[in-house]
């Protein structure tokens, strides 16, 4: 068998493992088995293109270069990966998918530096390869470059308004298509760069008009973008396991844009035009009253003579590492005989899942971690909610307030509760920069300070009142 056929097989088994691994990941009871999949995968598929490179070569600098990179690489993203805390996690991806756009921008430049003679009809789906897949990957470099600044907070999450943004988006779009049809036809230099700096600036502009609230949406958009900008290289560098990599990562990362546009009750189609939520300016100067703390003492009573408990967690509750107290005071009140439930916001934290991945770690059980739409009808008839480091998700605003910039995002109505109690260390706006009329209403009482300790406060409190006999 030839080192070609070898590799293809190679090739094949790898694009099923990453199929099996996307499959694992899409539930908790096997995502273990899934990260094992796609690890496997990927081992296989390095194996299999240094093998390949090796067959085809007889210089040893490719070889070497080849090999410093992998060793340089692996080096840095180990070290990343097991230094970056799960808070930085969106924006190491962000930044990850930054460089896959590069990438592509880079195998496209050369596609074109290196068309190998091709001539005729050829040589002009080789142009629009080229053009595709430069457009597609600067338009992910800047983009993903802009997502890694927001969601670092070194750039403000909200969005830039230039007068005018829609239009500047659709002449964008229109300019490429032109300089696509040129560049088919006639491949030069300038066209080349003309689009390249077009896609640069409009990857750029999407992603900072969009504010801080549809960020999530915007990551996986990104995360879809960097996957079409792979599959592109893949033809031009005619690798077939880069075509199914790159559309599984595409299309998969399209689909969870969906999810995430139907649970931020966004439109599919405004998403991927970049233009949507954004005509609204934020309402920061609205007096809705005073809001009225309390003690953890005071908590620990409240949560002793309630019968129904839901907590929702949010992105406090990640910084603080609140989960295992969390955990804790879970477990001891259902020892109590109270019903402890939690209800989760799709996009609670900072990447889908971050709640659950951050319970689960604590060991609490699935079976009482509810998705917002399984328990939202329950807040009525719920005594207490504890809202742990949660902000924008349980903000009333984006139902009650049109103007605002959250306005139409679902949120967990925790407010219809008979008590909420609000653990933040203050009364700063959340992530998308909106004031939250929650903390001034008459049953909600803000508990201040790191969410770890209150809970650990609340835990010891508990610990000192007498179990009722029965409920
Ligand atoms: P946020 O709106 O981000 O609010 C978090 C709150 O936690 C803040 O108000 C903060 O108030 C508090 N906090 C921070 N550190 C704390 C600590 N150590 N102890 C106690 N409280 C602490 O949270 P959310 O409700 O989870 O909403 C998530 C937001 O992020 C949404 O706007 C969402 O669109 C966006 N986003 C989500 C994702 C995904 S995929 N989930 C990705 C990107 C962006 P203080 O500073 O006063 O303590």
């Amino acid at each position: 068998m030839s080192a070609v056929s070898i590799a293809v097989g190679a090739y094949l088994v790898a694009s099923l493992l990453f199929i099996l691994s996307l499959a694992g990941l899409s539930r908790h009871e096997s995502a273990r088995n899934g990260v094992s999949y796609g690890i496997a995968g990927m081992a296989l598929a390095l194996a299999a293109t240094v093998g390949l490179l090796v067959h085809d070569t007889d210089e040893t600098i490719p070889l070497v270069l080849l090999v410093v990179a992998v060793a340089v690489g692996a080096s840095i993203g180990l070290w990343w990966a097991r230094s970056v805390a799960m808070t930085g996690m969106p924006e190491l991806i962000a930044l990850l998918h930054s460089f896959v756009g590069l990438a592509a921008v880079l195998v496209g430049w050369n596609g074109y530096l290196h068309d190998e003679g091709l001539t005729g009809s050829l040589r002009q789906i080789h142009s629009a390869e080229v053009v595709i897949g430069v457009f597609i990957g600067a338009v992910t470099f800047t983009g993903s470059i802009v997502a890694n600044l927001k969601l670092s907070a070194r750039m403000k999450s909200a969005p830039l308004m230039l007068p005018g943004k829609n239009a500047i988006n659709l002449g964008a779009l229109a300019v490429f298509a032109a300089l696509t049809v040129w560049f088919t036809v006639s491949p030069n230099l300038g066209v080349l760069i003309a689009v390249t700096a077009v896609a640069l600036a409009l990857g750029w502009h999407l992603v900072a008009s969009i504010g801080g609230g549809d960020m999530p949406v915007v990551v996986s958009m990104l995360n879809s973008y960097s996957g079409w900008a792979a599959a592109a290289s893949g033809f031009l560098l005619d690798n077939n396991l880069l075509i199914v990599t790159g559309a599984l990562v595409g299309s998969s990362g399209a689909y969870l844009s969906y999810i995430m546009c139907e649970a931020m009750n966004r439109s599919f189609i405004s998403v991927i035009a970049g233009g949507f939520g954004i005509e609204v300016a934020a309402s920061g100067d609205t007096d809705y009253g005073e809001h009225h703390e309390i003690s953890a003492e005071e908590v620990a009573e409240l949560l002793a003579d309630a019968s129904s408990v839901i907590i929702t967690p949010g992105y406090g509750m990640a910084v603080a590492q609140a989960q295992y107290p969390v955990a804790e005071l879970t477990s001891k009140l259902r020892a109590r005989g109270v019903d402890v439930r939690f209800g989760i916001h799709p996009v609670a934290g900072r990447l889908p899942g971050h709640m659950n991945v951050l319970l689960a770690e604590a060991k609490v059980p699935y079976d009482v971690v509810l998705e917002m739409d399984e328990i939202n009808d329950d807040f009525p008839r719920t005594d207490v909610v504890l809202v742990i480091g949660a902000n924008d998700t349980v903000n009333p605003a984006a139902l009650e307030e049109p103007g605002s910039p959250i306005a139409g995002m679902p949120v967990l109505h925790v407010w219809e509760a008979k008590d909420v109690i609000v653990f933040k260390r203050s009364m700063a706006v959340g992530y998308a920069g909106v004031q939250n009329p929650l903390f001034f209403r008459d049953n909600t009482h803000m508990l201040f300070g790191d969410a770890k300790d209150r809970v650990e406060d609340i835990v010891r409190q508990l610990a000192d009142i007498p179990q009722q006999v029965s409920r």
